[in-house]
């Protein structure tokens, strides 16, 4: 054995070695660092020391910069917040005094909450979904030429009392009731590789999370629209993108399937 030292930079190998080593990680870095995130042209990767702050994971407001800019949506975004407990204590003049208000919505969302034409159903709806939209339409975080004018001027106790009177309303009857095994696939099952889940996890009677409206009976025509409104960024009112995430990987034929089984209309086809 040579008496020659080995971890010296004599040492031909270990001075290769070692160089070589800190070559990758140079190049690793900057790779990793300056060129993956280059090719992105979001803002927060214009400038190389911006590339690698984000990279490097840094929260925005680190480098943002003059008067700490960050990005603004572009669009109005819905300011509700929705919890279980959103109007749960409703009282019997709540109803009443919606009831009066609501003739006004009758034109639309017909007599007793169940429209003839394609407006959504109210009768039964959750309280706190009614109450939501109303407010997204009047702050402008849902668009739509007839209904934004229409809540405009309701004060937050309208918007409360008739949630709460739409709310006390029957149901549409599931006179033609679709059993659950004519549900097209992306209803009953949802699409796990497209990180779809069954509808009825959140919209369904039993398992229903909070804000997400009552779909049975809505007519297919509204359905839907609504769901190509999300999916195309047009209806952007959806909290967390719940919806928009939904709709997004959804395809046509999924959507028209969809809006006819909540519509009921898949009975005798
Ligand atoms: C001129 C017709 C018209 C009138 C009157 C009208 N609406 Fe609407 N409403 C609509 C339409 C159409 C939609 C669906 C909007 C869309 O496509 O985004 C809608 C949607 C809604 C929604 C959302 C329902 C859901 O499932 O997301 C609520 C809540 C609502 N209306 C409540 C009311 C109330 C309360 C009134 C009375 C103060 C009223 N509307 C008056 C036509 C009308
Ligand atoms: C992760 C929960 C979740 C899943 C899964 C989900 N939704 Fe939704 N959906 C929501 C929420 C929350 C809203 C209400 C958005 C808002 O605040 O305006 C909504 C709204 C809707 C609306 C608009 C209804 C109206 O009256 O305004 C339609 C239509 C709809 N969903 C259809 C579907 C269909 C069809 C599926 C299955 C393919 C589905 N959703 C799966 C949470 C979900």
């Amino acid at each position: 054995m040579s008496d020659e030292r080995l971890f010296t930079f004599r040492n031909r190998w270990f001075a290769t070695s070692v160089l070589g080593m800190i070559g990758i990680a140079v190049v690793s870095a900057l790779i990793g660092f300056v060129w993956l995130p280059s090719v992105h042209r979001d803002e927060p990767f214009t400038g190389v020391w911006n590339a690698i702050c984000s990279a490097a994971g840094v929260p925005r407001s680190w480098y943002a910069g003059e008067g700490g800019k960050t990005v603004e949506p572009t669009v109005t975004l819905t300011g509700v917040e929705v919890t279980p407990q959103l109007l749960v204590n409703v009282n019997a003049s709540a109803v009443g005094r919606g009831a009066t208000l609501a003739l006004r919505c009758t034109m639309c969302h017909g007599e007793r909450g169940m429209s003839e034409a394609n407006s959504p159903n109210l009768a039964g709806q959750y309280a706190s979904v009614i109450y939501k939209q109303l407010i997204d339409f009047q702050k402008g975080a849902r668009n739509n030429a007839v209904m934004s004018p229409m809540a405009v001027n309701l004060s937050d106790q309208d918007m409360r009392d008739l949630a709460a009177y739409y709310a006390s309303l029957p149901r549409p009857p599931a006179q033609r009731k679709v059993s659950a095994s004519l549900a097209p696939s992306i209803v009953s099952h949802g699409a796990p590789m497209r990180n779809i889940a069954p509808c009825a996890t959140c919209h369904g009677g039993i398992d229903s999370k909070a804000g997400s409206p009552w779909l049975d009976g809505l007519p297919a025509a509204y359905t839907k629209a609504q769901l190509t409104a999300f999916a195309n960024g047009t209806r952007t009112n959806d909290i967390n993108e719940v919806m928009r995430n939904v709709a997004r990987n959804m395809t046509p034929d999924e959507i028209e399937a969809a809006a006819a089984y909540h519509a009921r209309e898949l009975d005798g086809h």
